[in-house]
């Protein structure tokens, strides 16, 4: 018999950004989150688990391939595997007549359909699938909280990942983190035209990576100890009801105003965090003035809504009806990618200059 699984896992983007930790060890964040969770179709990490079970070599042993090659394991992967075999152990000496599982080694591959170099949250649906394979091959049975409690060792934003629609994470206020925990506020089909464009500014580009940068950040940013206390709670607050009553402008606002906050803290780092750069600057501006015009014809205060994760690359929300319009706007707007912007034309044509 073979004891193996497959999973795939969305990718989700933040609208309330965590960033910071107040445990490294048990991965609870210095602040509450949310996020959406984009279609799995569209971007996806996939990954099998075998159980090797007639191993007869060194046990409790894991091999990974990302993408195709061999990867070394992370301190974090090693221990999340370990976490969900010390489970399976309990699991085995409850009932001997379950397969000895625990030990043996695993073969982890885990593929994603988009480039893991354009800078996109990869780690968020690689880890929430790994750990939702691994519970399965390893047949522990867990429901959902708990694989997202799991994920959450290997990747906080992962934690996220488990659920569709809007997600919320919970910071919670125990030590031992067991309320620090992801919460659906909204299905995916509650707010059915809300959409997400991605734009790459940047698939090369390699930045600091989240870890070390929000390390340094609690570390050193008096700014981030303002938005921790002062800011977030009022966000998540009254963006948990912007969504509940899909009111567009609030949550626009609310996200824009929550992404340049996370990278005025970014800035706020000693050494300062740079994750926007020149591109990055002009779609704001562009979004920003956009806005501004379409407000006049369709008295909505915003259409579209920018966000930015630790990379240069432009996440927008926006409505289905707007899509098109948006699409043709940016596509005009920077003709031969996104390094070359030629403005001119596009402002006469929505009025911009
Ligand atoms: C800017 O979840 O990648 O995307 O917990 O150290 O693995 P670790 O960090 P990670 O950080 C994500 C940061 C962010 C904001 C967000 O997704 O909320």
């Amino acid at each position: 018999r073979i004891y193996e699984a497959t999973a795939s896992a969305p990718v989700n983007i933040a609208v309330i950004k965590y960033w910071g930790k107040r445990s490294e060890a048990l991965m609870l964040p210095t602040n509450s989150s949310l996020s959406l969770t984009l279609d799995q179709d569209q971007l996806q990490s996939k990954t099998t688990v075998r159980v090797v079970v007639d191993a007869d070599g060194k046990e409790n042993d894991a091999a990974l391939w990302l993408n195709g090659n061999r990867e070394k394991l992370s301190g974090r992967v090693t221990a999340l595997l370990a976490r969900m075999r010390a489970l399976r152990v309990t699991k085995e000496a409850k009932d001997a007549s379950i397969p000895r599982l625990a030990s043996k080694p695993l073969l982890i591959a885990s593929v994603n359909n988009f480039p893991t170099a354009a800078g996109l949250a990869s780690s968020a649906s690689g880890l929430a699938c790994l750990a939702f394979a691994v519970n399965a091959a390893l047949q522990l049975e867990l429901p959902p909280a708990d694989i997202s409690a799991l994920a959450r060792l290997g990747s906080g934003s992962a934690c996220r990942s488990l659920f569709g629609g809007f997600v919320a994470w919970d910071m919670g206020s125990k030590p031992d983190g067991s309320d620090s925990v992801a919460r659906q506020v909204a299905s995916e089909t509650h707010w059915p035209n809300m959409c997400a464009l991605i734009l790459v500014a940047s698939a090369t580009q390699k930045e600091m990576p989240s870890t070390a940068g929000m390390q340094t950040t609690v570390e050193t940013s008096p700014l981030l100890q303002h938005r921790i206390q002062a800011v977030v709670p009022d966000r998540m607050a009254a963006i948990e009801k912007a969504i509940a009553a899909r009111d567009f402008d609030s949550f626009a606002e609310i996200t824009m105003r929550d992404s340049n906050q996370f990278h005025a803290v970014c800035l706020d780092t000693f050494p300062p965090i740079f994750y926007l750069n020149h591109v990055s600057h002009r779609v704001i501006s562009l979004i920003t003035m956009y806005n501004q015009v379409k407000s006049k014809s369709n008295g909505r205060k915003y259409t579209v809504a920018y966000t930015f994760d630790a990379g240069p690359n432009a996440v927008l929300y926006l409505l289905k009806e707007d899509v098109a319009e948006v699409l043709r706007l940016v596509n005009s707007y920077f003709p031969n990618g996104v390094d070359a912007a030629s403005s001119s034309a596009v402002d006469e044509y929505y009025g911009l200059s």
